[in-house]
């Protein structure tokens, strides 16, 4: 009998795994600083992939490099960590006090006024804002035989966004946001030599002017969405706006404008820059692995997003979900989560001190070789019988613990949504053979805005 031919899977592109670890000189210190710096991934080593647990000493400050889900579930869940001062640092200028950064009362009282926003109940009302936002994009790209699909995920998810949390357009003013929250990301957002020596947010500040012009023209921009909404109010609830005017502290006070302008600002920052980067991931792993791309398709075109309107509707596309949970594996749009420890713990047989910076990197914790089968091949089937992957110990893409995501549900069927309707009416492949590498900030992001082909699909008539 004939053997079943499988293509070997498609191993796509990722960074230099360097053959020993960097940083065990003063020297090799600067030059991990230095690499991530440019890339939060630039530094890891063979044996990262291979150790669970790892303490280090970087510029005289300890560290724990920890793979160890079990470890990594206690730090996320342990009241023993808070996040450390180097995220405040580069990501304050943009989200200000919102949850994002908030700790202790102020994030339990922020975190609970935000929960009705994010129930199944209230995302299943988004799904026509995700389908609109879809098909614009899909309408957009009608006519093209190329785009930098980088550019227009952007738009779209920045569009679902403001729809979905401010019932607004993604218009001129919404361009304006998508241009500042880009441009932060891809430049000040990344990590500078100061943020890994200084001790507190407001420490070394004279680094971090370009993050302080931009935050301002940023609130500038959201402070003017806030005052829209003012100066034309209404009485129904529509959206997390109106949720945050209408929200009343315990004295019956309402909340001050600044962490209005905060918690909006959270939301826009964390909601569109990581679900548009996993828009892209996934659409480049697609185009590289043209065969399961047509099988997406097969099930996007049987059940066409113009017709979803529940999210159990989202279940005719089991495969997109897998795609979209593979992505997320190899390519986590949140590459990096940090901890630090505010006071003594044992964390996977290791001794933590106060103040070690725990570094649980969900790049390396997903490519991990003890913790996955073929750890850096593109294999979606993996995550098709798994009802809930965030439950799987080694996939942590929204975190874990009392601060996981608290967009997943919105960006998972978001991402679908969107995804589905370019994939129904195009078939994508690269404009180029040069390789896209992942360059990691606060998210994944491309080395490079590669051009995609688009190809119109002429569906036969029944
Ligand atoms: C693919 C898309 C997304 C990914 C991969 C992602 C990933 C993450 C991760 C890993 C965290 C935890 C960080 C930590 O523990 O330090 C987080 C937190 C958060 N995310 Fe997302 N996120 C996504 C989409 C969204 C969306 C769409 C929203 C809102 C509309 C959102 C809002 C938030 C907020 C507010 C937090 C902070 C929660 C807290 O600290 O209590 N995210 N996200």
């Amino acid at each position: 009998m004939d053997a079943i031919v499988r293509p070997a899977p498609l191993i796509p592109p990722a960074p230099k795994v360097h053959a020993k670890p960097l940083g065990l000189t003063p020297l090799g210190q600067l030059r991990v600083a230095w690499e991530m710096g440019r890339s939060l991934i630039g530094a890891y080593c063979e044996e990262d992939y291979e150790s669970l647990a790892a303490p280090y000493m970087f510029m005289g400050q300890p560290g724990l490099f920890l793979n160890d889900p079990a470890g990594v579930r206690h730090v996320l869940t342990s009241p023993k960590y808070a996040r450390p001062v180097k995220a405040a640092r580069s990501l304050k200028p943009l989200v200000g006090e919102g949850v994002l950064m908030s700790e202790g009362e102020t994030w339990r009282r922020q975190r609970k006024s935000l929960a009705p926003v994010f129930t199944p109940a209230a995302i299943g009302g988004l799904l026509p804002h995700f389908v609109a936002a879809g098909a614009g994009l899909a309408e957009g790209l009608e006519g093209r035989d190329r785009a930098n699909l980088a550019q227009d995920f952007h738009r779209a998810t920045l569009d679902a966004v403001l729809r979905a949390l401010f019932s607004r357009r993604a218009d001129t003013e919404g361009a304006v946001l998508a241009d500042l929250a880009r441009r932060y990301m891809e430049g000040p957002a990344h990590f500078n030599l100061m943020d890994f020596v200084a001790k507190g947010a407001d420490d070394l500040l004279f680094m971090d002017g370009a993050r302080h012009r931009l935050g301002r023209r940023w609130f500038t921009a959201v402070d003017a969405l806030i005052e829209e909404r003012r100066a034309a109010p209404h009485l129904d609830v529509r959206d997390l706006l109106d949720r945050l005017l209408a929200a009343r502290n315990e004295d019956g006070s309402p909340l001050p404008d600044q962490e209005i302008r905060d918690q909006c600002s959270s939301m826009l920052a964390a909601g569109f820059e990581t679900t548009s980067r996993l828009l892209f991931w996934a659409t480049y792993l697609l185009a590289l692995d043209p065969v399961t791309q047509d099988r997406v398709r097969a099930e996007v075109l049987a059940f066409p997003a113009e017709r979803v309107a529940s999210l159990d509707d989202l279940k005719h596309w089991p495969l997109l979900r897998s795609v979209l949970f593979e992505t997320l594996r190899l390519y986590p749009t949140a590459p990096l989560i940090a901890r630090q420890a505010l006071e003594a713990d044992v964390v996977s047989g290791c001794d933590v001190v106060p103040g070690c910076m725990v570094t649980i990197s969900p790049w390396v914790v997903h490519r991990h070789r003890r913790l996955w089968d073929a750890p850096t091949a593109f294999k979606p089937e993996r995550f098709i019988d798994q009802a809930h992957p965030w439950g799987l110990e080694a996939f942590l893409p929204f975190g874990a613990g009392p601060r996981v995501c608290i967009g997943a549900g919105f960006a998972l069927a978001e991402a679908q949504i969107v995804l589905a309707s370019v994939l129904a009416r195009f078939k994508v492949s690269m404009a180029s053979d040069r390789p896209v590498l992942p360059r990691a900030s606060i998210t994944l992001g491309p080395d490079h805005e590669p051009d995609f082909r688009l190809e119109r699909i002429v569906q036969a008539r029944p």
